[in-house]
C-alpha cells in the first residue's frame, strides 16, 4: 500500500530550491519522479528558472518605502499576495491529507487554491476544508460531454470562483523518469471515480499517465471555452498559453483570463522558457483580461520580475507540493510565506511599495 507523509508542522526554509532534496530523501521513487520530472531532456524545465537571470531589477533608494504591501485583487477577489497555487494532480502522493491540506495552507496565506480534475480529493472535500476561501476548479476536458457536465456542475455547486481550462496537456509529455519507474498512480482519483460509478470509466488507480490522458479531449478548440462558460456561468481562464497568437484566439473565444505556462517544463521540451514569452503575451492581452503566470518560479525576485513583465498573479507548482510533503497544511503555508518574505524584501530594495508599482517597474536587459 502506498504510504504518504502525515507530517503537520511549519517547515524551516532557507531557500525554495533546497526543498527538493529534502523531499527526495523520504518519498517513494516513482512518486518523486512524477512530481519533480520534466519532459525529454528537461531543457525547457531548466530554462524556466534560468531565464529570470536575463532581466535585472534596478535597486532604488531614498523613496521612503518603509514596508511593502503585497495585497492585490483578481476581479473582485481580495488577495493578501499575488502568489497563488498552481493546480497539481495527485497530491495524495505527497501527503495523506492531499489537496485538503493544500487548500488549508493556501487559505491561511490569503491566496487562491485550485483543484485538479485528477486530484486525490473531491472538489467538495477541498472546498469544505477551507470554507469561504477562494477556490478555482481546473478542468481536463473529457471526450465525454457527460463527464464535463457532471464535473463542472460539481465545481459550481462547491462554490468555485472560476474554471481553469488546461489546454497544453491533452496528452502527457514524454517524461522519461516515469517510464524508467513504470510509474502508475497508486491512489484513486475521486473526481473521476464519482462519474465512473455511472459510466464504468475507472477511477485512475493503477493507471499510468498515458491511460489517464486517454480520456481527455485531444482535439480542444476555441469553442470549448464558450461551452464551459455556458455550462457554469463562471469566468474561464485558459492555462498553457505560450504564444501571443493563442492568447488572442482564447480572448476572442471568450476567455476571462490567460494563464501563461508551459506546465513547468513537463510538456513540450525544446520550447522557450515561460518567462521569455510573457512580455509579448501581456502586450497582446493589453489588460483586457488578467494574466496569470507560472513555470520555474523559485524566488521572490522571480515573482517581482514576472509582475514587472505583465503578470497580474504568479503561480507556484512543485514547491507547494514539496511543502505539503514536508509539513502538511503548515508546510504549504511555510512555502508561500517564504516566497512572500522574499518578494517583500525585493520590493522594498527596488523602491516599490505596492503590487501596482511593481507592475509599472521597468526591468533592465
Ligand atoms: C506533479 C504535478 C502535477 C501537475 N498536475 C497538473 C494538473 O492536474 N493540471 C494542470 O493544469 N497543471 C498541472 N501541473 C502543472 C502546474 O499547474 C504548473 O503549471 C507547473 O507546476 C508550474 O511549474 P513549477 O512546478 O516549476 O512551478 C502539474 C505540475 C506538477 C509538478
Amino acid at each position: 500500500m502506498y504510504q504518504a507523509s502525515n507530517e503537520e508542522h511549519p517547515i524551516e526554509i532557507v531557500n525554495i530550491a533546497s526543498l527538493e532534496g529534502k523531499v527526495k530523501a523520504d518519498m517513494e521513487v516513482g512518486a518523486f519522479g512524477y512530481i519533480r520530472g520534466g519532459s525529454e531532456d528537461e531543457w525547457t524545465m531548466r530554462e524556466n528558472t534560468a531565464s529570470f537571470n536575463q532581466k535585472k531589477i534596478m535597486p532604488r533608494v531614498l523613496r521612503g518605502i518603509d514596508h511593502a504591501d503585497l495585497s492585490t485583487k483578481l476581479w473582485d477577489i481580495d488577495l493578501k499576495t499575488p502568489i497563488i497555487q498552481a493546480p497539481s494532480a495527485a497530491q495524495g502522493l505527497a501527503h495523506e491529507k492531499g489537496e485538503a491540506d493544500t487548500a488549508i495552507g493556501v487559505a491561511a496565506t490569503g491566496s487562491i487554491f485550485s483543484i485538479s480534475t485528477y486530484a486525490n480529493t473531491t472538489i467538495e472535500a477541498a472546498a469544505a476544508a477551507a470554507p469561504g476561501a477562494p477556490q478555482f476548479f481546473q478542468l481536463y476536458m473529457s471526450k465525454d460531454d457527460g463527464f464535463n457536465e457532471f464535473i463542472l456542475e460539481k465545481a459550481v455547486k462547491a462554490g468555485a470562483k472560476a474554471i481553469i481550462l488546461t489546454a497544453d496537456s491533452t496528452l502527457g509529455g514524454y517524461r522519461e523518469e516515469d517510464i524508467i519507474n513504470h510509474f502508475q498512480f497508486p491512489l484513486p482519483m475521486p473526481n473521476l471515480a464519482a462519474y465512473s460509478e455511472q459510466s464504468a470509466s475507472g477511477d485512475g488507480e493503477g493507471k499510468g499517465i498515458a491511460e489517464i490522458y486517454a480520456a481527455a479531449k485531444q482535439g480542444l478548440v476555441p469553442e470549448d471555452i464558450k461551452k464551459i462558460k455556458d455550462l457554469t456561468q463562471l469566468p474561464v481562464i485558459v492555462k498553457g498559453i505560450q504564444s501571443p497568437e493563442d492568447a488572442e484566439v482564447a480572448i476572442a473565444a471568450g476567455a476571462d483570463g490567460i494563464w501563461v505556462s508551459n506546465h513547468g517544463g513537463r510538456q513540450l521540451d525544446g520550447g522557450p522558457a515561460s518567462f521569455e514569452v510573457l512580455p509579448a503575451i501581456a502586450s497582446v492581452v493589453n489588460k483586457r483580461v488578467p494574466v496569470i503566470f507560472d513555470s520555474g518560479v523559485r524566488r521572490g525576485e522571480h515573482v517581482f520580475k514576472a509582475l514587472a513583465s505583465g503578470a497580474d498573479l504568479v503561480a507556484i507548482g512543485r514547491p507547494i507540493i514539496y511543502g505539503l510533503n514536508l509539513g502538511g497544511a503548515q508546510g504549504v503555508a511555510s512555502v508561500l510565506e517564504h516566497l512572500n518574505k522574499e518578494l517583500s524584501i525585493t520590493m522594498q530594495l527596488a523602491g516599490t511599495k505596492t503590487i501596482e508599482e511593481v507592475k509599472n517597474t521597468q526591468l533592465l536587459d
